[in-house]
């Protein structure tokens, strides 16, 4: 059996010295991957190892990894001494990028971009927005979502409010997503529930994930995100869709919250705008971001490198054929894991149901043995990583396939192949609790 003791070699050395200086509060990891450098859907470690990366680092490498013309546009922005800041000054590349975000997001007229580093600040400076554009101080949320590690982003996140990380927000309450796992009789109720809420007048906005990524890939019912528009418009209350993870390009269309035919009246992006440097923004009306001026400040936000990398990443959009890729590769996917699911394998009995859109597609796993769900998960993304894939766990025991939207067929076969062994591995026990007891995960 493969193994990955990293003792002495360059990757476990590599391993040991961040341990000594980086800090725990920045870490999430699940096994002792280490990168070196990477090419499209794979990377390479410390020790020259290639694996192939279903996860595209969390998303927010959508172009794929060392995108040539990514690289190129931020070699010339810094070569040519390009705004490290838009504080003071403005330029070309940020006020370029903004304009092009508000064509490509629908919403009405006299709307603003916020410029950013990070969801995080994202979702943080839309929810402060809508508290003061709207004079109330309510917001809702959603119990499994994730909009955040920090401050009022991560007070609104239900994956760390349950888990004991944060503090739930001053004024926040965490309702049930109503999600499609629901009959249409439960997902009403808590429809109503949420529609209550509402009736108060005191919530300021709602955050939704389109698809809840975090807290496991879970869909919403069909009737949640019509619903929510409606109910968000008659009460006078804002509808911020956090399109974070799932938006550009991810689920086969540019926002995943096309797929319900609803408009949010904020959008917030990150991860794969900048692909792989830090870059988010926020799409919303002028009055919930343009007051008090200078609320919202951070030194290197719309810095010249970042924008002209998400230059890169809208031009690819706008040309079509990467979303139109995540849609064909999604669906490549899916069979591939039903064909899994429908196999006398060992590790198919893992396998609870398959969830998700496009590029975005959660494994639900089963208690395996003595071990629940979420143990098994881990030992799942543990044993991937041995065989050569990059996978991780989200929720309550599923495993997150978020592969670049550049992937190939060939890739996802691969891909899955390697899944189909790392779980045929865990189904047989070859994953032992003290493999996994060094990383912390979740
Ligand atoms: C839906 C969603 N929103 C916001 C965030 C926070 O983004 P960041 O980690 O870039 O701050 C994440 C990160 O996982 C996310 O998945």
């Amino acid at each position: 059996m493969t193994t990955t003791a990293h003792n002495g070699s360059a990757a476990g050395d590599l391993a040991a010295r961040d341990a000594d200086v980086i800090a725990g509060v920045e870490k999430l990891r699940f096994f002792p991957l280490t990168i070196a450098g990477g090419n499209g859907s794979e990377v390479t470690d410390a020790d020259g190892r290639t694996l192939l990366d279903f996860s595209a680092a969390w998303t927010a490498v959508g172009l794929g990894h060392g995108n040539a013309a990514v690289a190129d546009a931020v070699r010339d922005a810094l070569a040519s001494g390009c705004s490290a800041s838009i504080l003071s000054a403005t330029h070309e590349r940020a006020v370029l990028l903004a304009e092009r975000l508000l064509q490509m997001i629908p919403g009405k007229p006299d709307r603003r971009v916020y410029l950013g580093h990070a969801g995080t600040d994202a979702n943080d400076v839309a929810l402060r927005g809508c508290r003061r554009a709207t004079g109330r101080q309510g917001v809702i949320a959603f119990s499994n979502g994730y909009h955040g590690g920090l401050g009022l982003a991560q007070g609104v996140s239900g994956v760390h409010v349950e888990s004991g990380g944060a503090d739930a927000a001053a004024d926040s309450v965490l309702l049930t997503y109503p999600s499609a796992a629901l009959t249409d009789s439960e997902a009403r109720t808590h429809i109503d529930q949420i529609r209550r809420h509402l009736q108060t007048q005191t919530i300021a906005a709602v955050i939704v994930e389109p698809i809840q990524s975090d807290g496991g890939i879970i869909m919403p019912h069909p009737e949640f995100l019509p619903a929510l528009r409606q109910m968000c418009t008659e009460t006078g209350t804002l509808l911020v869709c956090d399109e974070v993870k799932a938006g550009l390009g991810r689920t086969g269309r540019l926002l995943a919250i096309e797929h319900n035919g609803v408009q949010p009246d904020v959008v917030t992006l990150g991860k794969a705008l900048g692909a792989g440097l830090p870059l988010s923004a926020v799409v919303g009306p002028a009055s919930v971001l343009d007051e008090p001026a200078a609320s919202a400040l951070m030194t290197t936000t719309g810095n010249g490198a970042s924008c002209a990398a998400g230059l890169v990443v809208l031009d690819e959009l706008d040309d079509g054929s990467i979303i139109d890729n995540a849609a064909a590769m999604g669906e490549v996917l899916t069979a591939l894991i039903n064909q899994l699911r429908a196999s006398d394998r060992p590790g198919a009995r893992l396998i609870d149901e398959v969830r998700g859109r496009g590029l975005m597609q959660g494994l639900q796993l089963l208690p395996n043995g003595t071990d629940d769900a979420l143990t098994t998960s881990a030992k799942a993304a543990f044993r991937a990583f041995e065989l050569g894939l990059v996978v991780y766990p989200v929720g309550d025991g599923a495993l997150e396939l978020t592969p670049p939207l550049t992937i190939s067929r060939g890739e996802c076969v691969r891909g899955m192949e390697l899944l189909a062994q790392a779980l045929d591995d865990v189904a047989e026990g070859a994953v032992s609790d003290a493999d996994i007891a060094p990383y912390a995960g979740w």
